[in-house]
């Protein structure tokens, strides 16, 4: 099915593609010009050149754009500054081969400058999105006397070179839109700088930004590991002519574009054919030590500790009391000086981001050990490292070690840092000390140190909360080791969330959660999401943030709802998902269908084969939760205000910051922090905190009887008992009389034997003994066959009253976050 559906697509593709190639030009010529109006579209179709206004702009640009997509997201602008005041703009090719562009009076808004001219110039869009000018009479394909891919704006397309043409002194730099109204290049660019070892900056005026850092053969170094991208390659050229960073896509099929947004950041978008739409897929400036020298020199960075900077061994603070206070820009220096030739070594660092290489020297042969030699016999060299992380060449540091970063989670590269030899051995005598005093050291007051940590946390939370103070101590290092997961996820910037929720305005909120509002916001493009802004003020909810940053980004199914990407800035912790038309599963079901207060609720009302469409959805959802994610992970929230519904009542199970990860063999947990919500709580995990996969399956069971009742299970009543909904479906079980529990606005539309299936399903799941519930793959099957059921057994919390009630708190178990889940095992 899906095979065919994208056999469809393609082939609607390639004929769309036809029809564009017989009757679209791509080329323009002295005699034949292009108008405001007309287009250019590159032969095989992907690409189109023509005018157009940015956002609320008036003025009339020159740019090339997708010509498949239809959000028009524009790769290059040829006026950029200068737009035209109407439609009367003109694209010329003079006899001399320049290109011009003309407003109605004929003055000249822009040109291609080219100082080459032609006999016979053409001008062409190519289907790599390049504008080229070259000569009809040319042999050589790749000699053109001008091309856009020289003048980028703030789009790195495939193939297109980021760097210098040493020859001719050409910088092909990018530049951000000062908004997206306004193509005029702002302050922020990405480009190549040549000192030393070339490396790319992102840069605010003058002033850098962020380094990605000089290519190590492989990769740039602000990165840990290699690209694992398949459908990219990437190529580093340095040699006496050029100095350039390209990619290009492996599959031709396929479009990926590296854009630079309005506030500075990096980030790579691939085209989604199933979706239509560009998909964020990487960001660069993820975390605080991407800040350029954020510590000053010879210290590093590490996102890992506090305080995040630190300065290498053998080295302290330029300015103790400023680094003490956080002002780490003064760096730090050395405790003894080098002695130079009579006497320094080396000590290594691995798995970092090399320093800054604007002040270093490189040869590409030479081994590591000439490289050390090398470093030794002169005085001003700081710092030596292979050139290419496979370990050749060779990399030297004149001057000041500046930017480097620790990484967190493995990857990285070896440096060798120069220290006086005496104040080198103290440190190895140091660290040798360490090693052997820690095992001990440990074993005999690991559990005090726990203790005291969870102690101390627990009443510095108290106090913080007392005086209403933000805890740090939860938030700190929340990036923790998890840090790789967090890169997996794509980083939005503030601004852009902000932007689209209209700075989050109270039209926008979509409801409150347990740790925050939610809000719907809308992309530049049109695209609609759902932002869910954790609440500044309280160390509640980090947790939460960070497991479901985690376990969602790792999990892809049509029945969870996608994680889109996440926002760590300013203080602010937000997630952006995917955004569900048909708001959740309660606002359906728990309506009185007696007495609608508007025909707009009544439309509200859900048809059997939809409800049954819904219950098999969230089944294969939480069976995949289960059992055939890479994770074994138990939600421990399901409820109907979970359940996100699409355009299509697609059921989409969200919300997973109290979900817990399993190992495969594991199957059961215990927590002392019982969490989730009365009436969807199974009684092993409300009254003794254990949890497995079936205590999920019981709250499926009762979401199950909910829909077939549109009765919610808490707060359930009925004038003749006073047994919850599952009590009450239990009762009329036994009494033979099941019907009485279906709703019957579903009789109109329902398949009796189907509901009283689900029925008997449900029942099913909401067993009391935890080891009577079926698993979900069961359920599937029961929901999707005619196999016989085992008759059910007595539920769990037959009667709600028994248990202990706290109506205004949702979680009410929950106090203490933080201090509770350091003494909790994991
Ligand atoms: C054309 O551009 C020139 C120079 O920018 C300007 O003075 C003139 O008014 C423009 N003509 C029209 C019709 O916009
Ligand atoms: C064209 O090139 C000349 C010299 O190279 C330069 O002075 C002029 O500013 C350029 N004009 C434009 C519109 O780029
Ligand atoms: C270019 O080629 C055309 C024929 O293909 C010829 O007529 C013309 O003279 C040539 N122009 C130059 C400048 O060589
Ligand atoms: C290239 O990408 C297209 C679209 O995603 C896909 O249908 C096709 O199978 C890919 N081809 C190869 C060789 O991977
Ligand atoms: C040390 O290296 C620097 C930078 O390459 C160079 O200018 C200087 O001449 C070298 N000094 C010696 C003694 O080799």
């Amino acid at each position: 099915m899906q095979a065919l559906r994208r056999l469809f697509v393609c082939s609607l593709l390639i004929s769309c593609i036809r029809i564009s190639t017989t009757t679209a030009l791509d080329t323009i010529t002295p005699s034949r010009s292009m108008r405001d109006g007309e287009t250019l579209v590159s032969a095989g179709g992907s690409f189109e050149l023509g005018f157009f206004s940015p956002g609320a702009s008036k003025g009339r640009y020159l740019g090339i754009w997708y010509s498949f997509d239809t959000d028009t997201v524009i790769v290059w602008v040829a006026n950029r500054e200068t737009p035209l005041g109407d439609s009367s703009g003109v694209l010329k090719v003079t006899e001399q081969g320049v290109l011009v562009l003309l407003n109605s009076s004929n003055s000249m808004k822009w040109t291609s400058n080219s100082s080459r001219t032609a006999g016979n110039p053409v001008s062409q869009l190519m289907d790599s999105g390049n504008l080229v000018l070259k000569d009809g009479n040319e042999t050589n394909p790749d000699s053109f006397l001008w091309q856009s891919f020289d003048y980028p704006c703030d789009t790195f397309l495939p193939e297109m070179k980021l760097g210098w043409d040493l020859v001719t002194g050409l910088d092909r730099y990018a530049s951000s839109w000062k908004s997206t109204d306004d193509p005029a290049p702002a302050e922020f660019s990405v480009g190549m700088d040549r000192r030393g070892l070339p490396q790319v900056f992102i840069m605010k005026g003058a002033k850098i930004m962020a380094r990605g850092g000089s290519w190590n053969g492989l990769y740039f170094t602000a990165y840990p590991y290699p690209p694992q991208n398949t459908a990219l390659e990437y190529e580093f050229v340095l040699n006496k002519d050029e100095v350039y960073y390209e990619y290009r896509l492996l599959n031709t099929s396929m479009f990926s574009r590296y854009m630079l947004t309005p506030s500075g950041i990096v980030q790579r978008f691939r085209w989604v054919y199933q979706t239509h739409s560009w998909e964020l897929s990487s960001a660069f400036q993820a975390d605080q030590c991407e800040n350029y020298a954020l510590c000053g020199a010879y210290s590093s960075c590490s996102i890992n500790v506090s305080p995040i900077c630190a300065c290498l061994k053998g080295f302290v603070p330029k300015s103790p009391k400023d680094w003490n206070l956080g002002y780490w820009s003064d760096g730090c220096v050395r405790k003894i000086p080098l002695a130079c030739s009579s006497g320094d070594r080396f000590l290594t660092y691995t798995g970092v981001k090399l320093p800054d290489t604007s002040s270093s020297w490189f040869d590409k042969s030479m081994s590591l050990k000439e490289c050390n030699g090398l470093c030794l016999n002169n005085c001003s060299c700081t710092a030596y490292a292979n050139l290419d992380i496979r370990g050749t060449g060779c990399l030297l540091w004149f001057g000041s070690l500046i930017d480097i970063k620790e990484f967190t989670a493995g990857g990285g590269q070896d440096l060798y840092i120069r220290i006086e030899a005496s104040e080198l051995d103290r440190i190895e005598r140091k660290s040798t000390f360490k090693k052997k005093k820690l095992p001990r050291i440990l074993i005999g007051s690991a559990v005090f140190l726990v203790f005291t940590i969870a102690l101390i946390l627990y009443i510095r939370k108290r106090k913080l909360r007392n005086q209403g103070v933000r805890s740090i101590d939860c938030t700190k290092d929340y990036l923790g080791e998890d840090r790789e997961d967090m890169e997996l996820t794509p980083l939005f910037d503030l601004s852009t969330v902000a932007k689209a929720t209209n700075d989050f305005s109270s039209s926008n909120k979509l409801g409150e959660g347990g740790f925050g509002n939610v809000y719907k916001g809308t992309l530049i493009g049109g695209k609609e999401i759902a932002v869910k802004r954790l609440s500044k003020n309280s160390g509640q909810g980090m947790i939460e943030f960070k497991n479901e940053v985690i376990l969602i980004a790792r999990l892809q199914h049509r029945n969870l709802v996608k994680l889109l990407g996440c926002c760590v800035q300013e203080e602010e912790k937000i997630l952006i998902y995917e955004f569900m038309p048909n708001k959740s599963l309660d606002f359906f079901i728990f309506i009185n269908s007696l007495k609608f207060s508007s025909d707009q609720e009544g439309q509200r009302l859900l048809d059997w084969p939809t409800c049954f469409h819904i219950i098999g959805g969230i089944a294969r959802g939480l069976l995949y939760l289960h059992q055939d994610s890479r994770l074994r992970i138990i939600h421990r929230d399901l409820k109907a205000s979970n359940i996100l519904l699409d355009n299509s009542m697609n059921p989409k199970i969200s919300d997973f910051g109290l979900a817990k990860t399993f190992g495969s063999d594991q199957s059961r947990g215990n927590t002392n922090r019982v969490v989730g919500t009365f009436g969807y709580m199974s009684p092993e995990y409300a009254v003794d905190g254990i949890f497995s996969m079936k205590s999920d399956v019981f709250s499926f069971g009762v979401i199950l009887l909910e829909i077939l009742s549109r009765k919610k299970n808490r707060g359930f009543s009925h004038p003749d008992h006073h047994l919850n909904l599952l009590g009450h479906a239990w009762t009329l079980w036994i009494q033979d009389k099941q019907r009485e529990l279906i709703d019957t606005t579903l009789y109109d539309s329902c398949n009796i034997s189907e509901v009283l299936r689900c029925l008997h399903v449900g029942l099913l799941c909401v067993q009391r003994i935890p080891e009577d519930r079926p698993n979900m793959s069961y359920v599937v099957l029961m929901l999707s066959s005619d196999i016989t059921l085992p008759p059910p057994k007595q539920p769990g919390f037959y009667t709600e009253r028994s248990v202990p009630e706290s109506p205004s708190r949702k979680r009410p178990f929950s106090v203490n976050y933080c201090s509770t889940t350091v003494i909790e095992a994991r």
